[in-house]
């Protein structure tokens, strides 16, 4: 049986464009064009669409959650520092009901108190810190795998 593609939205928020050279120490010498090409490309071997986005401004996130609704079977989210504050992109991320994976490339429970909370997590299955650009990949690789054990489910 052909089955349809399963299809991932990629979101990468405030600072994410700088990867490379932001911090590297901290972030990663990895490109952010570099993690998206490896994530569409690790998608398609496992029969699955990815798009990725980037904004440094929350209400732009917010407008591409919404307008990606009905496309994206689920969401992988790096909200940077909206991770601790944006209450409006909780909502946005709650109001589609989709399953999500919040990542962070940097361990944030290890980093300034502030870093500490994510308002965000309460709206994803699980989060993945601290593991640079592969916690991306891992990200793909559980929600692909959860999206295929409900379809069967269903
Ligand atoms: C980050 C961690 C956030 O605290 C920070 O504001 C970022 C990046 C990470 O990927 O480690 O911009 O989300």
């Amino acid at each position: 049986m052909n089955e349809k593609k399963l299809q991932i939205l990629v979101l990468h928020g405030p600072n994410l464009n700088l990867l490379g050279s932001r911090e590297p120490e901290i972030y990663t010498t990895t490109t952010l064009d570099e993690i998206n090409q490896a994530l569409i490309k690790l998608g398609g071997e496992r029969e699955a669409e990815v798009t990725c986005f980037q904004s440094n401004h929350d209400g732009k996130l917010i407008d591409i959650i919404h307008e990606q609704q009905l496309w994206a079977d689920g969401v992988i989210i790096n909200p940077g520092a909206l991770t601790h504050y944006s209450y409006a992109l909780y909502d946005a991320l709650i109001a589609i009901a989709k399953p999500i994976v919040e990542v962070h490339l940097s361990n944030i429970f290890k980093r300034e108190e502030w870093r500490h909370k994510s308002v965000i997590s309460p709206a994803c299955l699980g989060i993945i810190t601290g593991f640079g650009p592969d916690g991306y990949f891992m990200a793909l690789r559980v929600l692909l795998k959860k999206l295929r054990e409900t379809r069967i489910q269903d």
